[in-house]
């Protein structure tokens, strides 16, 4: 064992913390779509969806994409842009092209059956130490460390611990001293109940520790330091770029879209022209029409402001000051002029999604 992980350990009662943090579980445990049975399957795709995103969120996506691909071969077999379309909102949408390509992997080489080795399953596509964890803890009851970031607060609390979580080599630590006390009878009761209890109870700024199940291990509560704990150093915040970007209309009213390129930020998705604005730059308005004119020899009229978005990624910003425009002539080759009503049916990030709606908004009036 680690020899830092063997101090911590010293006069921890590890039988008398299992027993309690998985009886709280099972008598308190929510009851989320994803825990109506141990599908591997949808319990992957649960766990990739609550990666970045909360459990409220989560749950109506999750009943659409199960409804819509209810099992292996029907996600490997979706389309690209509906699959997409029926991700659009959740963000970071590499993670369900992943998922489709690691689902891909197990429908042809494992006879679509998720692998229970940790070996083969933390090969495929996208799939890192916590969803390895997660997926084989709750679906097939192997004792594997699933270790987010709620499950390190909750555990930075109990064992003191006051490493910078941002440090991968934090994490490692953590994952360490899973393996030593998690559940062998009950791994899946064990890492539910620490994200649970990360959920419900041992919150970030107001932890309800009278509540707590386990705060008889808790060394922060005995110390009260639990609500200085975790330490987490604060993240550079990420630089802002300024788009000009217009809803425009061709010459039969319909509207041109243009798809993102399939590699990078919010590949593959739908938006509507824009264009970086340069600081410095005086008319952003004539700037956009000169762009259009000069690159694809197309007619730009800006006519007027729609509105300004913000979306706030988590290295960067978009500040998108948004048109209604009109163009003439030809578009170049990654653009689409599609029907109004048309529109809803292409996966857009949400600040375009804002965008549109702020159209809809105006022409109703
Ligand atoms: N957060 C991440 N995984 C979770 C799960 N399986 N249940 C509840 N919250 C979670």
């Amino acid at each position: 064992m680690n020899e830092r992980v063997s101090v911590l350990l010293k006069n921890f009662n590890i039988e008398e913390f299992q027993k309690s943090l998985i009886e709280w579980f099972q008598e308190e445990k929510r009851n989320l779509p994803w825990r109506a049975d141990k599908d591997p399957y949808k319990i992957w795709v649960s766990e990739v969806m609550l990666q970045q995103t909360r459990v409220d969120t989560v749950i109506p996506y999750f009943y659409r994409f199960i409804e819509k691909y209810p099992n292996i071969e029907a996600l490997a077999n979706a389309d690209e842009q509906e699959l997409l379309k029926t991700w659009e909102g959740l963000g970071y949408y590499s993670r369900v092209k992943n998922l489709q390509a690691a689902v891909k992997e197990v429908q042809t080489q494992y006879g679509g059956v998720v692998p229970d080795e940790k070996k083969t399953f933390s090969k495929l596509k996208g799939v890192g130490p916590y969803t390895t964890g997660a997926v084989l803890s709750i679906a097939y009851n192997k004792p594997i460390p699933a270790v987010d970031g709620n499950v390190m607060r909750v555990l930075s609390r109990i064992f003191e611990i006051e490493d910078d979580i941002i440090k991968v080599r934090t994490r490692k630590l953590f994952e360490e001293l899973v393996e030593e006390i998690i559940s062998r009878e009950d791994p899946s009761s064990f890492n539910q109940g620490l994200m649970e209890l990360g959920a419900l109870i041992c919150k970030p700024t107001s932890p309800d520790c009278l509540l707590c199940p386990v705060r008889d291990h808790c060394r922060a509560f005995q110390h009260g330091t639990e609500t200085r704990l975790p330490v987490k150093s604060k993240q550079k915040k990420g630089r802002t770029v300024q788009y000009i970007a217009a809803i425009l209309l061709d010459e039969r009213g319909k509207v041109v879209i243009r798809k993102r390129p399939d590699e990078g930020l919010l590949a593959s998705l739908w938006e509507f022209p824009n264009e970086e604005v340069i600081s410095g730059k005086k008319n952003m308005i004539i700037d956009f029409e000169n762009e259009w004119l000069d690159k694809y020899g197309a007619n730009v009229d800006l006519l007027e402001p729609l509105c300004v978005v913000e979306h706030v990624f988590s290295h960067l910003t978009w500040k998108i000051h948004a048109f209604v425009g009109l163009v003439k002539g030809e578009l170049p080759q990654n653009m689409k002029v599609v029907a109004f009503e048309e529109v809803d049916e292409y996966p857009f990030p949400v600040p375009y999604q804002k965008m549109w709606k702020e159209y809809k908004k105006k022409i109703a009036i």
